[in-house]
C-alpha cells in the first residue's frame, strides 16, 4: 500500500477533493460525501486530518469494507507521522481529564446513580446528551422511573428467606437474576471497547446481553466476545431492504444468538432535542447551506435512516419464514398490542417506551403491566408467553415490583450504559 504523507493527504480538504484518514488508512471521500447518512457537515469538518476518534462511537470497523468500494482507498500514512502529531488540549478534554482523575472509587459507588453522576462528568458532551436524551419534553423519561414510585409493597414476615435464588429462565436460557442489559446503540461513545464491556460483564454475572443493530462495535465482535456458553439477544431494526434484513437475521442464527427482538416503537425517530443541539454545536461552520444536508438532526436520526416505516403485524409470518429464534416485540405499549403479538404466535413482548426517547407521553411500562397480564390472561394467551419490560429501571425494589406485577424479567438500558465509562 502506498505509504502518503500528512501534508499531501491535508491538501484534499474542500468538498471537490476530500480524503480523510481512518485507523492509519487515507479514503478519498468526494464522491461518498452526499451519500454520508450523517451529512456532509461532519466529514468536512475532518478534511485532510485523522477522522478516527470521531469515526470510532458511529461506526463497527467494518462498515466501510460493506459500503466503501476498494479503489476510494488511496493509501496508508506514516504511522509515526501520525502519531507525532501533537495533541491540543481542548477544554472539553480538559474538563474530562480533570473529572477522571477525581472521579470516586468503585467502592464508594453505591447505586445506579451514583453512576449517573459520575457518567455526566467523565463523558464528552455528545455522549451525554446521545445516552441521556428523550423525545420532547422527556417526560416519558421522568415517567418511567416515577411510575415505580407509587407502587408500594406488601411485606409479609416470618417466611424463611435464609437462602435466596434469584435465578430464572428467559426465553429457555437460565440467568443468575431476572435482569437483562437491553440494546443500545454507539456503545463507543463512553468506552473504546462499546458493547464488548457490556459483552463480558454479562457473562461474569451470567445475565443476557442483547446486541444491538447499530452497535458501534461489529455484530461479530460482539459475539466473539462472549464465553462460549454465554447467551445473547438480537435486537433488530426492520431495514427496508428485506435482503439486508434475512441476512442479518440468518446470519446472527447461524452465530447461536437466542433470541431476535424486532424493535416496533421507531417508525419515525423521536425528536431529542439534546442530541440534536450537540451535532451542531460540533460542525463544521457552514460551508454547505442547510440544503445540502439531508439529515440535521442528530447522531440518533443519522444513523436510523433505513428503518422500515411500513414494519406491521403483517410482516411476523414472514419473520416465522426465516427464523427459528423465538420473536419478541419490543416497544409494546398498550395491552391491545401485546395480546394482538401472542396472536400472531410471537414468543413474547418487552413493554418499553425505548426509554422515553420515542413518542413523549408514551406510558412507562410497569404502569400497563397489569393491565397487560390481565388481558393476556382474559384470552387465554398468557400460558408460555414473557412479557418483559424496560424503562426506569434503577434499583432491585423495581425489578421485584415488576416481577409482582407479572414480568418474566425487566431490561436495562442508561443503568448499564453509564456503568461502563
Ligand atoms: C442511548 C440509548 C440508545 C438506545 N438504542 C436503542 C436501539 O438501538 N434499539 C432499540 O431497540 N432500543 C434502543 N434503546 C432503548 C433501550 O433498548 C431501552 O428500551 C431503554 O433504554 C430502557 O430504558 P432505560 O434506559 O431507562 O433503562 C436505546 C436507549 C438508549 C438510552
Amino acid at each position: 500500500m502506498k505509504i502518503l504523507s500528512l501534508e499531501e493527504v491535508a491538501k484534499h480538504n474542500t468538498k471537490d477533493d476530500i480524503w480523510i484518514i481512518i485507523h492509519g488508512k487515507v479514503y478519498d471521500l468526494t464522491q461518498f460525501l452526499p451519500e454520508h447518512p450523517g451529512g456532509q457537515k461532519i466529514i468536512l469538518r475532518y478534511a485532510g486530518q485523522d477522522a478516527t476518534a470521531a469515526f470510532d462511537p458511529i461506526h463497527p470497523i467494518d462498515i466501510i469494507a460493506k459500503y466503501l468500494p476498494p479503489e476510494v482507498c488511496m493509501g496508508a500514512v506514516d504511522e509515526a507521522a501520525l502519531a507525532n502529531v501533537e495533541k491540543v488540549e481542548t477544554e472539553e478534554d480538559k474538563r474530562i481529564r480533570l473529572a477522571r482523575e477525581n472521579m470516586p472509587r468503585l467502592e464508594e459507588m453505591y447505586n445506579t446513580y451514583d453512576f449517573e453522576t459520575v457518567a455526566k462528568q467523565v463523558l464528552r458532551g455528545d455522549a451525554w446528551a446521545y445516552y441521556s436524551s428523550g423525545a420532547d419534553d422527556e417526560i416519558s423519561v421522568r415517567e418511567n422511573h416515577n411510575a415505580f414510585h407509587r407502587i408500594w409493597l406488601r411485606p409479609r414476615v416470618m417466611v424463611d428467606v435464609a437462602k435466596v435464588d434469584m435465578s430464572t429462565t428467559m426465553l429457555g436460557t437460565r440467568v443468575s437474576m431476572p435482569l437483562y442489559i437491553t440494546a443500545t446503540a454507539l456503545g463507543k461513545l463512553g468506552h473504546p471497547d462499546g458493547e464488548k464491556v457490556l459483552t463480558r460483564a454479562a457473562g461474569k454475572k451470567n445475565i443476557i446481553q442483547m446486541i444491538p443493530t447499530l452497535a458501534s462495535c461489529s455484530f461479530d465482535e460482539i459475539v466473539d466476545a462472549k464465553l462460549p456458553d454465554q447467551t445473547q439477544w438480537l435486537q433488530l431494526y426492520v431495514n427496508s431492504d428485506r435482503n439486508v434484513t434475512k441476512k442479518i437475521v440468518t446470519y446472527a442464527e447461524s452465530r447461536g444468538v437466542k433470541g431476535l427482538f424486532i424493535t416496533a416503537d421507531a417508525p419515525q425517530l423521536g425528536r431529542r432535542e439534546k442530541d440534536m443541539r450537540q451535532k451542531y454545536s460540533q460542525e463544521a461552520p457552514d460551508e454547505l447551506s442547510d440544503s445540502d444536508i439531508p439529515r440535521n438532526e442528530g447522531a440518533a436520526r443519522a444513523i436510523s435512516t433505513f428503518i422500515d416505516p411500513s414494519l406491521s403485524w403483517a410482516d411476523i409470518p414472514w419473520f416465522r419464514s426465516i427464523t427459528k429464534m423465538p420473536i419478541i416485540i419490543k416497544g409494546i405499549q398498550t395491552a391491545e398490542d401485546a395480546v394482538i403479538a401472542a396472536k400472531c404466535g410471537c414468543q413474547g413482548v418487552v413493554l418499553s417506551n425505548h426509554g422515553g426517547r420515542q413518542l413523549d407521553f408514551a406510558p412507562s411500562s410497569i404502569e400497563i403491566l397489569a393491565e397487560v397480564m390481565e388481558a393476556l390472561k382474559k384470552e387465554g394467551l398468557d400460558q408460555g408467553f414473557e412479557v418483559y419490560i424496560d424503562g426506569g429501571i434503577k434499583r432491585g425494589s423495581d425489578i421485584f415490583k415488576a416481577l409482582a406485577l407479572g414480568a418474566k424479567g425487566v431490561g436495562i438500558g442508561r443503568p448499564a450504559l453509564v456503568s461502563h465509562f
